[in-house]
Formats: C-alpha cells, structure tokens, sequence
C-alpha cells in the first residue's frame, strides 16, 4: 500500500488518468488509474475518514458513487468505474453495519471518470458552527487522533505487542515511536483478547497512546472549562464531529473561602493547607461537571481523552495547584504564563486515567487564560475595525484593538453580574429573573424567569416560581430603574415616584420588589436593595474606566464595534448594558452580545489543535496596559459611577429613553420588551 501521507506523482498526458470529482466539497482533478479512491482524495486535499490507515478493516471511509452523465463536470460516472467490491469489503460492511451502495474508498480502486460523495459522517476535518452571535467556523482538527489496529496472534519468536503495534502505527499512519502511557499498556492484553485481535488506540499529539480499547471506537470526547471566580461553565464535546453533546454549569465553590481573587489569593497564602483545599475544591467541581456532562451524553467521565481549561490568573494558578501568592502585589508576575501540558490524573481529575489537559496561557499578571479564549472566539488581532472586546466576570477583562496592535486590561468588577454579595442574586439557573421591564409610565413590572416560556404578565403568579435574580437580570434590572425614574441618575432609589414596590429591604434599605411573595418560591419577595444598585454602579464604573483607558492608549475616541462578552445565562442585554453606562454611548448596532466568549475560546482550543499555538502567539503579542494608581484614574472611576456618567454625553442613550417613554405612552412596551429580547 502507499503512503497516504504521500501524493501519488501524476502524468497528466497518461492515456491511464480519470478525472474525479468528490462531493459536496467540489473538488476534482485528474488521478492516475488503479489508485484506491482514498489516496485519490488525499491527493485532491479531500479529507476522509480513516482510522485503520487505509487497512480495509475501520468501515469509516465510506463513499457513494454517482451513476451517470454529469454535465456540470463533463464525465460519466458509473459504478463499473470502480475495482468491484470483494468479500473482505462487503464482509467489513456487513460487520459495520453500512448500506447497500457504499463503498469504502481504501478499497476501491479507480478504473474511469467518477463522481464521488462523500457522506457527512465519513468527511474528515468537519467544521462545526459556533452559535453565538458572531457564527464562527471551527474547523475540526483535534489534538486526540484514533486508530484502529488489527494485530495477528503472537507467533514463536515475535516481537512484543507493543512494538508490533509501533511497526503498524509507523507504516499505516507515519507515527514514528509514539510513547504508551501505562495505563493504556496495562489494558493491552485484555483488550487485544476481547478484540480479537482489533484495538482502538486513542494517540495524544500523534506522540502518545493514551487509551487502548477493544474493537472499534471512534468517538473520544472532550471536556472545555471556563474557571469563573465566581461560576464554573463546562462543555463536553466529541472530538471526532466536534458537536457539542452537553452544557453544564456550577458555582465555584473557592466562593466559600473568599469572594474575589485577592481574598482568595489571601486564603491560599495565609492558611495552612490553603492553597491546597482551593485547589481540591475547584478540581472536584469540574469532577462534577464532568460527571454530569457525560451522564446527560449517556457517556461515562473515563471517555473523556482531551480537556481544555481557561480562567484568569487565579484561577489558572489554583487549578494547576501553583502558588499564587505573587499575583497578590506588585509587580504581579505569574509562575507560569505560558501554556501548560498536563495528564489529567496529576490534577485530580477523573477522566480516562491517560487523558491530557491544556491550559491557554495567560496574556499578564492579571489577564489571564480565559482572555486568550475571548480573542480565540472573537478574533480581534484578524480584524481591521477597532473592536472594544468588554469580558464581564468577577474580574473583568477588556480588550482594545485590530490586527496591527491589541491592548488588554484587567478590571476588579466584584460579582454584581455573576449574581453574588447581590441579596436575592443566584447563577443563572431554574427560578432566575432574567430580564426585567417596568414600564415607566405605570411602573407595572415584568419578568421573565429561566425555566419559563412566557413573560411574567402572561402568567398566573403561583406559575412563576422565582428563586432569585442572575446577572442578567440584575444589570436589566438596575437599566429599568433608571429608565423609570425608580433609581436617580446618582444610584439612589427615588422616593418621589409613588410605587407600592418601593419598600424597606431586609436590612431596612430602601429595595424594589421584582418578584412579590406569590410570584416566589420562598413565598417572599425577591428584591433588588440600595446596596445591590451600589455594586452595579461599582462594577460597571471599573468596566467603563478600564475601556476609556485603553481607549486613551490607543489613541482612539470611538470603537468600530463594541462585543459584551460573559457568563450571564441569557445573552447580556446591549442597550441596557450601554444605558447604565457600562460602555461607551455608540450607535446600538455596533454593539453584540457574544455570550460566554471565554468558553467558546476554550472549546475551539479543544477542536483545533492548531489554535492552541495561535493561542500561544496573541497572548505574547497583546499588549498588557496597568492602570495608573494616581488622583485622574480615582477622579475617572467616580464620574464614572453615576447613570450613564457624571459628565460624558451619552446621545444615544437619551434617545433610547426618550424612545421608551413614547413607547409607555402608546402601551406598546411589553411587546417591544419581547422583541428586543431577540436581539
Ligand atoms: Fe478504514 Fe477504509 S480506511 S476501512
């Protein structure tokens, strides 16, 4: 057999060339006579699946061949066109269960012109759709590749199982001497006795066998995690299609020892076993997470072969178990910023006990891992537009920039959006207020809730369960307010609009009543107090200044486009986000909510093993800006504290306001509160 890493040398004057065209790709050219249709392929760059090498005994690299005269192409193609199918081939179809019509392309051979389709699950290097609302292709390449071997019985003076599998591994794939984790060495014998013979090895980076199983598996899965301070997000995936098999979310339990990363970093630093109990807490979280991924997939967590993760310093150095004590002062410096390598097992991790993890390096002290994934999803340094990239977490993260220079900031945001220190704030889970609307002219509230349909006006109260409000909520909440004139541009709670919902909160703060005790679970009320108003204006301050800062250092004075990026639940709200002034005032439709941008980044991380060294590449090549600590910086941050800013004209977001009290007037809110919700 030929190398199939090797293009066949063509003469294209033979009398013995045919022309090949494979669907749905399109691509033709002309390939020599007796070629199997596999290398055909390869040789025209057509990426079917092989995980046998081209052995006949896999069943993956099924093709169709199209019978009859195709204009378009200028070629007859029929099925005579083609070697005939011997016994070995319609035996492994049989076994693999393929119809009728299928051939397999290492099999057959060319004799004429063809027209060729290749079916979805035979096409190699898929893409797959990332959908936000930015779609984004990802081209599936994942770092984990399978091969299906079939090994004789051992014969008097053979060599070892090992190095019989080596020899194939080289002459059907071109590995040269990939190294067997131990585990996989140790299940072996077993599998190569219920396999009779036929193994599926699961190979790391074509550098190491990690997994042994018996029989044919081609389906190895995935796990991408964004750390969060404050909330943990999962996404299991199947390495071979790169769908997206399950989505599962936890808060991060280090929440218990500290808030925010300088009380955590306090933690681990100034208390025995510390570092350790916030490390263990957060690996057993993502065990969880794993655990139920897999479950909902109906797969195990031992399927797991390949996880990335991303967070920000913090999190990365506690998630690997470093020190991070110097990430606490100045000047900040990371034990590791670059990518790390390592087996899933030495983390606590229970995957496959041969299973790899990557984590995306970490752009600066304070921008971490989970930025790289942003600029992976979003991709700023390939843009020419400036694009003001705002990450809103507990540690928010900024980017500012295009292709010819990229600048990052860190910026303290508290956990306002994540729904923590805020009194009824929860994660974004059942029973969550997601949006809000109050209508300004008759200060009626809506809601929606997560696990419902319909909006709160649509609902009996006893059908609405609330539980809590998530960050989304809490940031349309606090823009609603405003907007109604509930809350003074200065934050404060306004006591001359006359509103039953307007009480005394729990502490005797002045509070507004989202949800009343009917429309709750708890059966009292859920509410939005003084002091959560407070933490917004502080959270979307430290955003705002951190944009005008790099917006300063890149010598600009407005964005070409302006991407919200977090982990909100639903999709943070844009208009609402600008008019509470958490970015820049700009025409609405340069603004898009992307989602969870960081999660995205670490699931393309996790597809396509050649984004982990672009990865690699941007976070050395962004520009890490500090904000400076003197008098103008503190004079920034309180101008920036009020609705939507002390002093910056905001034209839009008058005109927005001015806009919704016409539609209040007209009694047309709530339907346009529906609406705006496809944004
Ligand atoms: Fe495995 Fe053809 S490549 S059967």
């Amino acid at each position: 057999m030929s190398n199939p890493f090797e293009p066949p040398l063509l003469k294209p004057d033979s009398p013995e060339i045919c022309k090949v065209v494979f669907q749905p790709s399109g691509q033709s050219g002309k390939v020599k006579a007796g070629l199997s249709l596999l290398d055909a392929a390869r040789s025209l760059g057509v990426g079917i699946e092989s995980i046998c090498g081209g052995a006949g005994t896999c069943g993956k690299c099924q093709v169709i061949i199209e019978e009859g005269r195709f204009a378009k192409y200028d070629l007859t193609s029929s099925a005579d066109h083609v070697s005939s199918a011997d016994q070995d081939e319609r035996s492994i179809c049989a076994r693999r269960g393929l119809s009728n019509g299928v051939r397999l392309s290492c099999l057959a051979h060319v004799k004429g012109d063809l027209l060729v389709t290749v079916p979805e699950e035979a096409q190699a290097n898929r893409q797959v759709v990332r959908k936000a609302a930015t779609e984004r292709v990802i081209q599936v390449d994942p770092i984990i590749r399978m091969a299906l071997l079939t090994l004789d019985p051992p014969i008097l003076g053979d060599r070892s199982d090992q190095e019989r599998i080596l020899a194939l591994l080289e002459s059907r794939f071109g590995l040269k001497a990939p190294t067997f984790e131990l585990t996989a060495l140790k299940s072996l014998p077993a599998a190569l006795r219920e396999g009779h013979g036929e193994v599926s090895l699961t190979i790391w980076n074509d550098q190491a066998v990690i997994r042994v199983q018996a029989g044919l598996h081609d389906t190895p899965l995935g796990l991408a995690v964004d750390i969060g301070s404050t909330s943990l997000a999962a996404y299991l995936c199947d390495l071979h299609s790169g769908a997206l098999l399950a989505t599962t979310s936890a808060m991060n339990p280090q929440v218990t020892y500290g808030d925010d990363i300088m009380s955590r970093i306090s933690y681990a630093v100034e208390t025995p076993n510390g570092r350790e109990r916030l490390h263990r807490a957060v690996i057993h979280a993502i065990n969880e997470l794993a655990a139920q991924a897999t479950a909902q997939a109906n797969a195990a967590a031992e399927d797991i072969v390949d996880c990335v993760l991303v967070g920000n310093s913090v999190m990365h150095h506690l998630a690997l178990g470093l020190d991070p004590a110097q990430l606490g002062h100045l000047p900040f410096a990371p034990v590791a910023g670059g990518a790390v390598d390592a087996n899933a097992r030495d983390l606590g991790l229970k995957f496959n006990p041969g299973a790899r993890v990557h984590v995306l390096p970490l752009e600066a002290g304070y921008v971490g891992a989970d930025n790289v994934g942003v600029i992976l999803a979003e991709e700023p340094h390939k843009q020419d537009d400036i694009v003001l990239i705002v990450d809103v977490g507990t540690n928010g993260e900024i980017l500012l920039g295009n292709r010819e220079r990229l600048l990052c900031a860190s910026s303290p945001t508290g956990p306002a959006f994540e729904g923590a220190q805020i009194t009824h704030g929860m994660r974004a889970a059942p029973g969550a207020i997601e949006r809000v609307r109050i209508d300004p002219h008759t200060l009626e509230v809506a809601i929606k809730v997560i696990g419902q349909e319909h909006w709160s006006v649509e609902l009996p109260d006893e059908q609405i369960q609330a539980r809590g409000i998530c960050g989304s909520g809490i940031l349309e909440a606090v823009a609603e307010l405003f907007m109604a004139g509930l809350v003074q541009p200065s934050g404060k709670f306004n006591s001359k609009r006359n509103s039953p919902r307007l009480i005394r909160g729990p502490k005797g703060q002045p509070a507004f009543v989202l949800a009343t005790a009917e429309q709750s679970v708890t059966g009292s009320p859920i509410v939005l107090t003084q002091g959560d108003v407070r933490s917004v204006q502080l959270a979307k301050a430290a955003l705002y200044v951190g944009a005008q800062l790099l917006m300063k250092e890149r010598g600009v004075q407005q964005v070409d486009r302006i991407v919200l990026a977090g982990a909100f639940g639903s999709l943070i709200d844009r208009q609402r986000a600008m008019i509470i002034g958490m970015i820049p005032d700009c025409p609405l439709d340069r603004v898009i909510a992307v989602g969870n941008a960081a999660g995205d980044g670490a699931r393309i991380a996790l597809l396509n093993k050649s984004s982990r060294t672009e990865a690699a590449q941007v976070a050395r090549w962004t520009e890490h800006i500090t904000a400076p600590l003197e008098t103008e910086f503190q004079e920034q941050f309180v101008a920036a504290l009020p609705f939507p800013h002390a002093s910056h004209p905001f034209p839009n977001v008058q005109r927005m306001i001015a806009e919704r009290r016409e539609a209040a007037r007209s009694g047309e809110l709530f339907s346009q509160g529906e609406a705006e919700n496809d944004q």
